[in-house]
């Protein structure tokens, strides 16, 4: 690692499918950070259950999404990669940073307003304190760096907030962490609403595709994707679907708008949409097979997330130790 190198930390729930917006807006630029970073990459199952889980699924799903960021190039001979609930200090950190944390800054944030009126019947403590949680998960590593969606911005700066407190009341304790938003990729519009996000929420099956989705599923639901009545393809902000399609076409062949708009210049969205269609189909089929081998191997998958569990541990006890001792528990 070279001095420029930076610790960056991110986590993602293992809270069921993961769409192609996950792995284009989040997943992909992980596996590039590893490259030049340090990087901490965890299963946020802690999360997960501030709504109901069904606990064999919740089980399946933590591991099938374990093997598919491996096999999307998640790679555990270069960076951490764990699941939160092996590592005791995050639900350790979460409570001690409760009490630094006021009722009022976790009434404003946005997605608990959203989240408690999806779950009218459900409303508990953990939905509403969630976000000190990955604060802990943050600040425990001292990372300088966060890759995050827009829609986890207003907790990221909760997460400087609590840190920034902290060490004002006890000194330099946490580092302060930058948001890192990558400007391409960091939001994927639902094929059938383009002004939405992709969610796998979404009951229109037709709306998300899934980086497990079989090659002609992908293949029809991009046909079927919501554009508008012209037929030029060019990016326009004024045009969310065309402009949806080519920025999904653009994260998987790395080719600039520009480029794009030369290559399908004067053929209609029909023959784009196809061309689209085939090319993440293809993709997503190495992804595929790697995910069917990882899925199948439970002792090398158990081996990966046990050593990173315990590398992890051992990092992020250091902080708790540190944060312990301010406060003034006897050790
Ligand atoms: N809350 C994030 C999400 O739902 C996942 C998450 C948990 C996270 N802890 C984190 C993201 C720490 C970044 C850093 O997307």
């Amino acid at each position: 690692m070279d001095s420029f190198a930076k610790t960056v930390f991110s986590a993602i729930q293992p809270s069921g499918t993961i769409t192609i917006g996950n792995y284009f807006g989040a997943i992909k630029n992980w596996v590039e950070l590893q490259n030049k970073h340090n990087c901490i990459f965890a299963l946020a199952d802690l999360h997960t259950i501030t709504v109901m889980q069904d606990p064999a699924k919740l089980k399946r799903n933590t591991l099938e999404a374990y093997a598919l960021l491996l096999a999307c190039g998640i790679n555990v001979e270069k960076s951490l990669f764990f699941i939160q609930s092996h590592v005791n200090t995050h639900a350790q950190l979460s409570w001690i940073l409760d009490c630094y944390t006021q009722f009022g800054e976790l009434s404003r944030m946005t997605q608990f307003k959203d989240k408690s009126k999806k779950h009218v019947d459900n409303i508990n403590c953990g939905l509403f304190s969630y976000p000190v949680l990955m604060v802990a998960d943050i600040l425990l590593y001292q990372a300088d760096m966060v890759p995050i969606g827009l829609d986890q911005k207003q907790h990221l700066e909760l997460t400087r907030t609590v840190a920034e407190r902290f060490n004002f009341l006890y000194g330099e304790t946490f580092k302060v962490p930058e948001a890192y938003i990558p400007k391409n990729g960091a939001r994927i519009m639902s094929l059938q609403d383009p002004c939405k996000k992709m969610s796998k929420s979404d009951e229109n099956l037709n709306s998300w595709v899934a980086i497990l989705d079989s090659s002609d599923n992908i293949i029809k639901k991009f046909k079927r994707a919501v554009t508008d009545s012209e037929s030029c393809v060019r990016y326009d902000e004024s045009k969310p679907g065309i402009s949806n399609l080519i920025t999904i076409y653009s994260c998987a062949t790395g080719k600039s708008f520009d480029e794009i708009e030369k290559e399908f210049d004067g053929v209609g969205y029909g023959i784009f949409k196809e061309a689209i269609g085939e090319c993440i189909a293809e993709n997503l089929s190495a992804v595929q097979h790697r995910f069917s081998e990882f899925i199948q191997d439970k002792s090398y998958l158990e081996k990966c997330y046990k050593e990173s569990a315990e590398r992890a541990l051992c990092l992020s006890d250091k902080t708790l130790k540190n944060v312990i001792e301010k406060i003034g528990f006897v050790k």
